[in-house]
């Protein structure tokens, strides 16, 4: 499982890194893979409103964010961790929420739904300086429909006031144990899921299909992951497209190497669809060959019907 953690304090060692690298280490501890991304430190234009991601799907602007997409589609959990700045999140913060707006479009104007949706679980670290009584209230709602923008359920916050000088939330009477226990709350359940892993030739059609679906109805019980023995540059346009059909949205997701999908650890079950050699790399683990078709190359008719048998095959498993 995969908890990114979004750091919007343009200080490096200040209280918003303290707080949210105590939450990640902790879930590191108990098995998570985690990625601190100094939001501060990446290069995020804010949204132009152009309107391109309402006619394509896509921000044209060219820059970090391009590489945050996929991060934010593959995470099982999303922190946000912003110090208060005029009662809002930072502004490094707040550009990176904005070009959500992207997300957003695929979502609510394409009418896609991330396979991950239903499942990813958004979370807010969130200190300033004052004590006042709405302090976290614009931070607060800006997360929350972040968070809906991202494809994430909204599961709250860890607010602090009177945090000011850099260090400062590590005297906290309870500031970091509280990190420590949500990371524990939030992540054991994913951690409890059974590891399933797709792999077919190229990762650019059959086994993305599969994980996919596999995500989609049954994410809180299967992590899924999925790779190719001989991974393509990217997936099939036309398996992109019949998936749209089905309103699930494949975009952002890159073909990987079966050693690449090793390093995220041992699966329980590898299902293969014409892997041609079988996985050295998990000696022991249960293999299931899958005589589904490759439908690269093949008209669109095809990729639907293999789209069709790779859903109910995943239905079945699932049951
Ligand atoms: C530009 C700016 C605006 C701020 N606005 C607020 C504010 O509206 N309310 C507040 O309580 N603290 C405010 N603060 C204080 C920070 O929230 C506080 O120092 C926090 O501990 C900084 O966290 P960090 O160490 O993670 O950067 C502001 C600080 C800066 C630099």
């Amino acid at each position: 499982m995969f908890v990114l953690g979004l750091q919007g304090s343009p200080r490096t060692e200040g209280n918003t890194t303290v707080l949210l690298s105590t939450f990640l280490t902790e879930a590191e501890r108990l098995g998570a893979s985690t990625r601190h991304l100094d939001v501060a430190r990446k290069n995020i234009s804010p949204c132009q409103e152009c309107s391109t991601c309402e006619k394509n799907g896509f921000c044209p602007i060219d820059d970090d964010m391009q590489q945050i997409y996929p991060l934010l589609r593959q995470a099982d959990i999303i922190v946000m961790a912003t110090p208060i700045f005029f009662y809002g999140p930072t502004a490094q913060m707040k550009a990176l929420i904005d070009r959500s707006q992207a997300l957003w479009a695929r979502r609510y104007v394409h009418k896609l739904v991330d396979p991950g949706r239903k499942w990813r679980r958004g979370f807010l670290l969130s200190l300033g300086a004052t004590k006042g009584k709405n302090l976290f209230e614009g931070v607060s709602l800006t997360a929350k429909y972040f968070f809906d923008a991202v494809g994430a359920s909204f599961d709250g916050s860890l607010t602090y006031r009177r945090i000011e000088g850099p260090g400062e939330i590590a005297k906290h009477p309870t500031a970091l144990s509280d990190a420590k226990e949500k990371a524990r709350s939030l992540v054991t359940p994913f951690l409890n899921r059974k590891k399933i892993l797709f792999v077919c030739t190229k990762n650019a059609c059959r086994s993305q299909m599969a994980s996919a679906f596999a995500r989609y109805h049954a994410g809180d019980r299967i992590e899924v992951e999925s790779a190719g023995s001989r991974p393509a540059e990217e997936i099939n346009p036309l398996m992109e497209e019949v998936m749209s059909e089905k309103g699930i949205d494949m975009a952002f997701r890159k073909p990987r190497s079966i050693e690449e999908a090793a390093s995220s650890g041992k699966p329980d079950l590898i299902i293969s669809m014409g892997c041609e050699e079988a996985c050295p790399l998990f000696p022991g683990t249960r293999n299931q060959e899958w005589p589904v078709p490759d439908p690269a190359g093949k008209p669109i008719e095809v990729m639907r019907k293999i789209r069709e048998e790779v859903e109910e095959r995943v239905r079945r498993l699932i049951e």
